[in-house]
């Protein structure tokens, strides 16, 4: 196979961030996708349905002239956030809100301590159809690192499906097997994304022989074993599980430091990304499903009409890419060789 012509994808998790660094980021993910999620943890954050509706502007003010792209917004959950927020966000056409746990990531600070005071909102969530889109990591300081998934999973996420049926939920990036056994054998109404890190690589590579600050993220990289369950998870043509890349650029001084930011940028070739790793698996032909249908169908969405192709050709993900203001970006895989190309859309 030398082309491969697929339905426009989506990405369902994406920081674009906010001010110049919008000029990157938005052109980078408009290019190979119809439509994207925007992450709401801005400092401060999204908080009201008019914050987000602000913001929507901004993100479409970034974008190239004459591309099919359109920001989808989600409005970040606060022990603040009422029954008639919620009622007033799906009025605007916000499709979702985001759980942060405090503490657990990149501004999170304002995020939810007790996810019990939050269950009046959820009801509310469920009667209007808002998605609840969860960073599933437990913060507490006695969970390793390494746990935080699967615990948060037993002792928070459990309850709230039991809870509310009928609440559609988005576990975010996972990363471990875990977290797609709990997906697997759950409702229909739990669904997943994969980011293209968690499908390429495992912690190995980002400690061993040196410590390698671009291939860190949260939920941080699990051992061989769970990125595995994600690769089988990605082409097992279960459509709880979609695209959704976590792009989370921070500038390279913020990343190359004694204490370096969470976040992998992967916009520019996020489809490139997700190609590779589907065809090392031998399984390009899961990737449309996977990148165009299954996060739309789960969302409510129609699928895009529009169609992208790739090309096989190998080609290097650069070193960098420069910003606006003079500032830098690595990029996931900087330096290596991949092997599809996004040719047209
Ligand atoms: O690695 C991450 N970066 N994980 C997150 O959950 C947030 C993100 C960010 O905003 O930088
Ligand atoms: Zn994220």
């Amino acid at each position: 196979m030398q082309t491969l012509t697929l339905t426009l994808p989506d990405d369902f998790h994406v920081h674009f961030r906010d001010g110049p660094m919008l000029a990157e980021t938005v052109p980078a993910t408009a290019r190979a996708f119809g439509r994207a999620i925007a992450m709401p943890n801005l400092s401060p954050p999204v908080r009201t349905p008019q914050e987000a509706l602000e913001y929507m502007d901004r993100l479409r003010k970034a974008l190239p002239p004459d591309v099919e792209f359109e920001p989808l917004m989600s409005l970040y959950l606060t022990e603040a956030t009422t029954s008639a927020r919620i009622q007033e966000a799906q009025r605007l056409g916000i499709l979702a809100a985001k759980l942060y746990p405090a503490g657990a990531t990149t501004n999170s600070e304002a995020g939810v301590g007790d996810l019990e005071a939050l269950y009046p909102v959820f009801e509310a969530m469920q009667a209007e159809g808002l998605l609840l889109l969860v960073h599933g990591e437990a913060t507490d300081p006695e969970v390793d690192i390494f746990d935080r998934e699967a615990f948060f999973i037993e002792r928070h996420l459990r309850p709230i499906i039991a809870a509310f049926p009928e609440l559609k939920i988005v576990l975010e990036h996972i990363s471990t097997e875990e977290a797609v056994e709990f997906v697997n054998d759950g409702p229909p109404t739990l669904a997943a994304t994969i980011t293209p890190q968690h499908l390429l690589l495992n912690r190995n590579d980002m400690l061993a022989g040196g410590i390698r600050p671009h291939h860190y993220c949260l939920p941080v990289l699990k051992r061989r074993r769970h990125q595995e369950a994600l690769r089988r998870a990605a082409i097992s043509g279960s459509s709880k599980f979609f695209l959704g890349s976590d792009s989370a650029p921070h500038e390279r001084q913020r990343k190359e430091a004694s204490c370096g930011c969470a976040g992998v940028y992967s916009a520019p070739f996020a489809l490139e990304l997700y190609a590779e790793a589907f065809d090392q698996l031998d399984a390009l032909d899961r990737l449309e499903a996977f990148a165009g249908h299954f996060g739309a169908d789960f969302y409510g969405l129609a699928r895009n009409k529009s169609k992208v192709t790739l090309v096989r050709e190998p080609w290097t993900v650069p070193l960098k890419i420069d910003l606006p203001n003079g500032g830098q970006l690595v990029p996931l895989m900087a330096g290596h060789t991949l092997h599809w190309k996004l040719a047209a859309r």
